[in-house]
């Protein structure tokens, strides 16, 4: 399938090259795809930059954002929470038409430093914001509760045993989603419900940047256990 990924950072490098490997044709979509090309700057994660990580990963395409919306039959957006809006309008309407979006943006405010504060509240979500923007996209909020390496290899934590959430008011396209998520090696997909639900998952960043405060960068998600 065709895969338009909005987003050069750590998730659309991790997330792009997973979905190449499993066969998918993957266009990363940016603001500007000179400057992104030539970047050579590690980003606040450690990734490489997205000009020196291209190079290593030449079989994925790059293309505006507007390039990358046209381009796939699904989209992901993989943009920073607070610029996700901006990116998803240069992607334009028209290009993202009626398509399945995977929201895994998080909107968080690093102005006041770390640990960053999640915007989300009980009355109010980017997933949601999302969908109001753009009503005919269909969307479908999974996987921003884990580390990139997390989401597309779910047996890094607990031999596959974790949980990852997935909301979105059209049914097909969360089952589309599903096996995608799937692909990835997870079987505890728990389905919150309709586009509200992105509240909820949301707002446990600021619960899992205090984990990853305590853990470090060995791999760990949430657990439903029952
Ligand atoms: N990193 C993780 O492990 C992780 C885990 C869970 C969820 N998330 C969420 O996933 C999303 C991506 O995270 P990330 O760490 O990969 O990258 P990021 O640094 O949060 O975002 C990078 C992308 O956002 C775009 N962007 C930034 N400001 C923009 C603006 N004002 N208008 C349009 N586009 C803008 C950049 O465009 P250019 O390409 O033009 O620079 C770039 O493509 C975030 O929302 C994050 O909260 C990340």
């Amino acid at each position: 399938m065709n895969i338009g990924i909005l987003g050069t950072g750590m998730v659309g490098q991790v997330v792009g090259a997973a979905l190449a490997a499993k066969g998918h044709t993957v266009m990363i979509g940016t603001r500007d795809v000179q400057k992104s090309l030539a970047s050579t700057e590690p980003n606040g994660y450690g990734m490489p930059a997205f000009g020196l990580w291209h190079k290593d990963n030449q079989h994925i395409k790059v293309g505006t954002f507007a390039e990358a919306a046209k381009f796939g039959e699904v989209l992901v957006n993989a943009t920073s929470g607070l610029g996700s809006l901006e990116a998803l309008n240069m992607a334009g309407a028209d290009n993202l038409g009626s398509k399945v979006l995977i929201d895994i943006a998080n909107e968080l405010d690093f102005s006041k430093g770390m640990p960053p504060r999640a915007l989300a509240n009980d009355t109010r979500s980017l997933g949601e914001d999302i969908q109001t923007a753009f009503p005919n996209l269909k969307v479908v909020k999974t996987l921003n509760t884990m580390s990139a390496f997390v989401m597309v290899n779910a047996a890094l934590v607990d031999n596959g045993n974790s949980t990852v959430f997935i909301n979105g008011n059209d049914a097909n396209a969360k089952a589309q989603v599903s096996e995608i998520l799937k692909s990835f090696g997870w079987h505890d997909i728990m389905d919150l419900g309709d586009i509200t639900a992105s509240r909820s998952v949301e707002m446990l960043l600021p619960v899992w940047l205090k984990s990853w405060g305590v853990i470090g960068n060995t791999p760990f998600n949430f657990k439903i256990a029952r």
